[in-house]
């Protein structure tokens, strides 16, 4: 299967909501990815409740929820989201993983595990078996623009070699260049804001070269 786009919201030009949304759909971008920053769990507040039950209801785009806050088994609830999309939380945000794991896929959306740099793919172990998949952050969470986390290229392609059937996505200066290389080592879906598709340039020519360097 080629690599998918997961496009972040946080990124896109909020005075050109509408025009982005209908690019995004005319060139079958896969994913709508919202960060969602609670200024505890990570420094920054970023897309909310409103925002994601908004842009449910304008687009077909499956979305791609990227919970940054502390207790997510609390906050599940408050969101827009069933079958089709997806719902990362952080290891390092809960004692709760598999209650959590268990609360996203009740309602239908595939369960994503997101990682820290610094967290180690052996914590893993008990969950991989109830998760659709493994978001590994290639910086480190709280805001767009940052550099590659170089190490992580390394670990995309440990854990695509122990676990050859679970999607992997990666989030963090995934640029055209980054992504080849990430592609290589066997991410599927690519979280693209400031450093491809959100760049400089148009949104369409933007997301026709970032489809080249995932396929
Ligand atoms: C980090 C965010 C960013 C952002 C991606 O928490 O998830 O990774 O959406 O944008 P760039 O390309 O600026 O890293
Ligand atoms: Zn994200």
């Amino acid at each position: 299967m080629n690599g998918r786009i997961a496009a972040s919201m946080m990124c896109a030009n909020v005075m050109n909501l509408e025009g982005d949304l209908k690019t995004l759909e005319r060139l079958g971008v896969e994913y709508l990815h919202m960060d969602i920053m609670d200024g505890c769990f990570v420094p920054n507040y970023t897309l909310g409740t409103d925002y994601v039950r908004k842009i449910k209801e304008s687009t077909a785009i499956p979305v791609d929820i990227h919970l940054m806050v502390d207790r997510p088994e609390d906050k599940l609830d408050w969101f827009s989201f069933g079958e089709g999309d997806y719902v990362s939380f952080h290891y390092e945000s809960t004692a709760h993983t598999q209650k959590v794991i268990q609360k996203i896929i009740a309602r239908g959306a595939k369960a994503m595990l997101a990682l820290n740099p610094a967290t180690p793919l052996c914590v893993l172990e008990e969950v991989i078996s109830e998760l659709d998949g493994v978001l590994l952050m290639t910086v480190n969470p709280g805001f767009a623009g940052q550099k590659l986390v170089v190490r992580t290229l390394e670990k995309i392609k440990r854990l695509r070699g122990a676990h050859p059937e679970i999607e992997i996505e990666v989030d963090g200066n995934v640029s055209f260049e980054n992504a080849v290389k990430m592609r290589a080592a066997g991410a599927d879906i690519f979280v693209a804001g400031t450093s491809s598709v959100f760049a400089e340039g148009t949104l369409e020519d933007n997301i026709r070269k970032f489809r080249e360097c995932i396929t």
